[in-house]
């Protein structure tokens, strides 16, 4: 079925395209039709959907309709567009990309391509090491069936080991391996958020929980985080868990992704004494919680304040190992986990036996391996944030003291804007409006420091040559592609 958008609805996802600052007289039509690429870019505008038609579109975004027309006639030379008479536009890609019906992008690779869409490291060297011992280790497990709706029985004493060790006393029935943090989000949300629930997240947060979260429909209110400071304000967060009482509240306490911003360890245990009074699920996400740099000593898991089943934690391997390797966790209580896997058989039965044999291995040696990786993001975030100084002056980055992003604020209302234009130079960038609901955010932009410091220095270079040109012609419209935000 084909998916309509309405001349409204386009309109207000366009948002200011004809004012971009810096924008130098261009027609109309071309700033329409680099806005409408934009969106495709970024996601926002999905493939294969119906454009209204002309004077549609027209009123709505009060021009004319020979403007209209010749921005879709660009777009449809840039291939962007699909137009059959009498039926209609439709969006597409340009050079014979693919999209499957989910919706999801099928990009080339391209070398070239600077990707700092992706918060995300490389695998460690460890990591084949692990997989060949942990195929030594598949026999013990090939006489039964495989299936481990809850996980393989030495992973979980792992990592509930880990929560122990965090002083968080953690037995493995309270544990279940999923297949990364993102399905155990996913996982939870079935369990504790009725379709249309309300939920309290951060705003910035991390874009797929606003997608598993619009995938339950829910009803999302944002808590807003300072840029600088301590980034929540204690006072706003706790009176609006105490006042609008959502069913739910996802958080990120540990370097908060995007801002970097840790939460002490009052806050954590207010928010717990809060969630509690007024009848609201905590879900705590602990992606990086092990990727403290600089010494920055960790408050204890918000967990601990919890003593009342209130607080499901999820965490994973990907960010201090590697995302490929698709494993993750949800630390709740042991009625809650065998919800949680009676949900999952639903699902997927079961995470992968090896998969989560060579999760063993490499926890198994997570000591040298995350002091390693400790080393080489404090390196690569010191060289992205002299970067970022010596080429773009004014724009404001807090140096976070964990976790893998700069949350830099801009000089202007930029973002989007020149993450098209970076796309141009062979740089791929999550502009600010993906980590926020309503298209704000437009004066942030996302920089993780998880590729080599040479490429973070030439992906800076490269987007400081393209700041101040916003609106040059694009000299390579067909290489836009967006990809997998993480
Ligand atoms: C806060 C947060 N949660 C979840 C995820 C997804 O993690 P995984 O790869 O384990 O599914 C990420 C990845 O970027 C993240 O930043």
């Amino acid at each position: 079925m084909t998916v309509l958008v309405r001349g409204t609805q386009l309109a207000r996802l366009l948002g200011q395209w004809h004012a971009l600052p810096g924008r130098r007289r261009n027609p109309d039509y071309l700033a329409l039709a680099s806005s409408v690429r934009g969106l495709l870019a970024d996601g926002r505008l999905a493939l294969g959907v119906r454009l209204p038609a002309e004077r549609e579109l027209a009123e709505a975004l009060r021009v004319s309709r020979t403007t209209v027309t010749a921005a879709y006639r660009e777009l449809r030379e840039s291939g962007h567009l699909n137009s059959r008479r009498g039926a209609g536009s439709w969006t597409m890609l340009p050079g014979g990309h693919r999209v499957a019906s989910s919706g999801l992008w099928t990009p080339q690779d391209d070398l070239d391509m600077i990707d700092l869409g992706c918060a995300a490291l490389s695998a460690p060297p460890q990591l084949v090491p692990a997989a060949r011992a942990a195929a030594e280790d598949l026999p013990r497990y090939l006489g039964g069936a495989g299936y481990h709706p809850t996980g393989i029985v030495e992973l979980r004493e792992a990592v509930a080991r880990n929560y122990t060790e965090r002083g968080l006393p953690t037995s493995a029935e309270q544990i279940m391996v999923t297949s990364g943090t993102q399905h155990a989000l996913d996982l939870v949300l079935r369990l504790a958020l009725p379709t249309g629930g309300s939920v309290l997240v951060e705003s910035p947060t991390y874009p797929n929980a606003l997608a598993a979260l619009a995938a339950r429909r829910a009803r999302i209110a944002t808590h807003g985080l300072a840029p600088g400071g301590s980034g929540w304000d204690a006072e706003l967060l706790l009176s609006a868990v105490r006042q609008s009482r959502p069913r739910l509240a996802y958080l990120i306490p540990e370097f908060q992704n995007p801002t970097g911003h840790l939460m002490s360890a009052e806050l954590r245990e207010r928010v717990v004494a809060a969630a509690h009074a007024g009848g609201t699920d905590l879900v705590v996400d602990e992606s990086f919680v092990d990727l403290p740099l600089d010494g920055t000593p960790v408050p204890p898991p918000t967990a601990v304040f919890d003593r009342h089943s209130r607080v499901i934690s999820i965490g994973g391997m990907s960010k201090p190992y590697w995302g490929g390797l698709r494993i993750g966790w949800v630390r709740a209580s042991a009625p809650q986990v065998q919800r949680l896997a009676a949900a999952r058989v639903g699902v997927d039965m079961a995470s992968p036996v090896l998969d989560q044999l060579v999760a063993v291995r490499l926890l198994a040696e997570a000591e040298t391996i995350v002091a390693a990786r400790r080393t080489q993001l404090a390196a690569q975030r010191d060289a992205l944030v002299a970067a970022v100084r010596a080429s773009l002056p004014d724009w404001q980055v807090v140096v976070p003291n964990g976790g893998v992003t700069l949350w830099a604020e801009l000089d202007g209302p930029i973002s989007s804007a020149l993450s098209r234009a970076a796309e141009e130079v062979g740089v791929r960038l999550a502009p600010g409006p993906r980590f926020g609901l309503d298209g704000t955010l437009e004066r942030f932009l996302r920089l993780p420091f998880t590729l080599p410091a040479a490429e973070l220095v030439e992906a800076v270079h490269r987007i400081a040559t393209v700041r101040y040109d916003l609106d040059r012609a694009p000299t390579h419209p067909h290489r836009r592609q967006p990809a997998v935000i993480a």
